[in-house]
């Protein structure tokens, strides 16, 4: 299958979201590979650190190219796609042949109206199936005091062609930690909160 995460903005937590993911099929197995289309190309940076470590399980990251549709298309297993608004003909391209979109949505309002144009090009790149698109609170904030996540939550729910995911990912700094590691957070702090909830969000979008 073949599960874009992406969003217009950046700092949404895509590459974060992606690379979490990848480590985590990885490791339960399943075979995994990942187009970086962002030309900011975090992840292959991520990736690279994770190969010069020598942390197992690997995966293979792939760029794009003229040759894009053909190469997804190919693609066996698990295929993760990290879309950046940089190169919007590789987002396009993959757009119109994903069955699903995974979109991380920080709480804020310029998000929100990000996550709207991002629909709206989802639609526009549809060629034959209109893929499954899902969104989620990412970056929420840890103290229950502030409303800005069940505001974001709702607002996202009020968008038309989007599900919108019961789990949030909390603002936690072992993202951050783990990341520059080219550890997925849920190796270099199994017991931690984001851990946890990162397997939930995980074992959801791959049962
Ligand atoms: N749930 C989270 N908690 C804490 N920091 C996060 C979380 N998700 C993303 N980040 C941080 O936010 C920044 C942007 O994330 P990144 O994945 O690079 O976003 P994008 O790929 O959408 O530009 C990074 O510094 C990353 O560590
Ligand atoms: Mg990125």
């Amino acid at each position: 299958m073949i599960t874009i995460v992406g969003n217009l903005k950046g700092g949404s937590g895509k590459s974060t979201v992606t690379f979490n993911l990848a480590v985590w099929l990885a490791t339960r197995g399943r075979p995994v590979v990942v187009f970086d289309l962002d030309p900011q190309r975090t992840l292959s940076d991520v990736a690279e650190v994770r190969h010069e470590e020598a942390f197992s399980p690997g995966f293979p990251v792939v760029h794009g190219g003229t040759d894009l549709a053909e190469r997804l298309q190919a693609a066996e297993g698990e295929v993760l796609v990290d879309v950046g608004s940089a190169d919007m003909a590789s987002m396009r391209t993959a757009l119109g042949l994903a069955q699903r979109v995974v979109i991380p949505v920080p709480p804020s309002q310029a998000d929100i109206w990000s996550t709207q144009r991002f629909l709206g090009i989802i639609d526009e790149a549809v060629v034959s199936a209109r893929p499954q698109v899902v969104a989620f609170v990412n970056r929420a904030d840890t103290h229950i005091a502030i409303r800005e996540s069940d505001e974001a939550e709702e607002a996202l729910r009020a968008l038309s062609g989007v599900e919108v995911i019961d789990l949030r990912l909390y603002q936690r700094t072992a993202y951050r930690r783990s990341f520059s590691e080219g550890l997925g957070v849920f190796e270099l702090e199994p017991n931690s909160k984001a851990a946890a909830e990162f397997e939930a969000f995980a074992s959801m979008l791959y049962p």
